[in-house]
């Protein structure tokens, strides 16, 4: 029986952008901060469907860009689609050219000739004053930061033979984001790739696979990269006939373990590689070295259900709580000369969307801002929470009907570790709109809200671009 007082369908979080605009004032109330000046960029899906058919699973959608940007206590908002050049040919034609909306013809011949969309639907960051949009699948996308236009694929001036993952990681003590990108073919393999604050983004080499897996995301400390590379094996058959939605192409195949590779960022050809138990990372906090160990904090799942319980969005409801995704917050220690590894719960609550400091990156932290959740009255209640390194946890809940995104920390410039505001898009389904919840870093305690002036749908992930980039911390 449905709990009484159970909130209206969160539907609208799921159906296409109702409107793209450029930045328009909005509403804010509470006090914003001083020192946040900037933009948060966040990307998602701004289509679901087209041309009367649904995409089967919400990773398929087209992306949209929204941003929100503060200047002296003012803010205003804008968001526009990623105008793919699939996305563009699609329109032209009048129907699906790729993927599972598209009929089976169709997407086999897409597949044969490598003309799969990139949707550019996941993250959104920013390196050397340009703006790039995200997908695992395909090169970055970049984007006008002011006006949210396509500027269109790229290749980072021919440094990216395949793809380019949607989770780079910066190590601020190296001044540089790093990142990976898969390369399937007759034998698949892991491209790295830095990408420094000065100077030309580079390919530091590439790492072979024993099979083509999906890999979401990795972490990077001040000296290594490290994958756990999950036993999720993509079927290259059945995605080149055309068989099945995204979810049915992947395999889950526990008995191969998940493999462990560190690289060292110097080193890059001399990986470590060992196998453990299998598990699914699906977002890494951060990591760092301490006595000749790592100590990596990740979302841990024990399989992949969390891609098929996605489907197309429309089984999600405040009750049904095998449609939420969450995951547990591990602590993974590996000791680099004996290759062993121990992973441990760290919490018991339910989570994903881990971030830290941004000027921690790479080192030592102490403190892991996350997405959470809790049941009241079998009811979902959004939550955003703070974990300390002691366990210390403290929790802003959501009020019912409104469900918030990751969280994004910002800080000011020589601050304390938790000291700043977190940043969280927030849907509402009784009012149908989006708005951005500011929260004190350090308590939780809300300090403003920027009013949109519609729902955003879903996103995944986001950025703050600051008037002035993350600086080293006092302490
Ligand atoms: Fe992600």
């Amino acid at each position: 029986m449905m709990p009484q007082n159970t909130p209206p369908s969160p539907r609208s979080l799921f159906e296409n952008l109702k409107r793209e605009h450029p930045f328009e004032p909005v509403s804010v109330t509470g006090t914003i901060p001083a020192f946040l000046r900037g933009t948060l960029y966040r990307n998602g899906v701004g289509l679901f469907e087209q041309f009367g058919r649904r995409y089967t699973h919400v990773f398929e959608g087209d992306g949209a860009i929204s941003a929100v940007r503060v200047e002296g206590g003012q803010s205003l908002a804008a968001v526009r689609l990623v105008e793919s050049d699939g996305l563009k040919a699609e329109r032209e034609a009048q129907r699906h050219l790729s993927g599972s909306a598209a009929r089976w013809s169709t997407r086999i011949r897409a597949n044969f000739t490598g003309r799969s969309k990139n949707n550019a639907n996941t993250h959104v960051v920013s390196w050397q004053d340009r703006l790039f949009a995200l997908m695992e699948g395909g090169k970055p996308t970049e984007i006008n930061p002011d006006t949210l236009e396509t500027i269109g694929e790229s290749d980072l001036e021919g440094e990216i033979p395949g793809a380019f993952s949607a989770h780079p990681h910066r190590v601020e003590s190296r001044k540089a984001l790093y990142n990976f990108g898969l390369r399937y073919g007759k034998q698949t393999q892991i491209d790295l790739f830095t990408l420094p604050d000065t100077g030309p983004a580079r390919r530091l080499g590439a790492l072979p696979l024993d099979h083509p897996v999906m890999v979401h995301d990795f972490i990077a400390s001040d000296n290594h990269l490290i994958f756990f590379i999950a036993p999720v094996s993509i079927s290259i058959w059945r995605h080149m006939v055309g068989f099945g939605d995204f979810a049915d192409k992947l395999k889950w195949s526990p008995a191969l373990g998940t493999e462990v590779i560190i690289v060292p960022i110097d080193r890059p050809d001399q990986p470590i590689r060992f196998s453990v138990e299998a598990f699914f990372a699906s977002h890494f906090a951060g990591a760092y070295e301490e006595d000749g160990h790592l100590i990596v904090d990740y979302i841990h799942y024990p399989d992949i259900s969390l891609i098929t319980v996605l489907e197309d969005g429309l089984g999600m409801t405040w009750t049904d709580k095998s449609r939420h995704v969450h995951g547990a917050l591990h602590r993974a220690h590996i000791n680099i000369a004996h290759r062993t590894f121990t992973t441990t719960p760290r919490w018991d609550g339910l989570c994903e969307f881990p971030r830290i400091n941004p000027a921690r990156e790479g080192r030592k932290y102490q403190v892991i801002w996350l997405q959470t959740a809790c049941y009241i009255e079998d009811c979902l209640r959004s939550e955003i929470s703070r974990i300390d390194e002691n366990g210390g946890v403290i929790t802003y809940t959501l009020p019912p009907g409104q469900f918030c995104s990751e969280p994004v920390p910002v800080m000011p410039l020589h601050s304390r570790e938790d000291e700043g505001s977190i940043l969280t898009l927030v849907y509402d389904c009784y009012d149908q709109k989006s708005h951005i919840l500011i929260l004190d870093a350090t308590d939780l305690v809300e300090q403003a809200r920027i009013q949109l002036s519609q729902v955003i749908p879903l996103t995944f992930h986001g950025s703050w671009v600051g008037e002035t980039p993350p600086d080293p911390l006092r302490d």
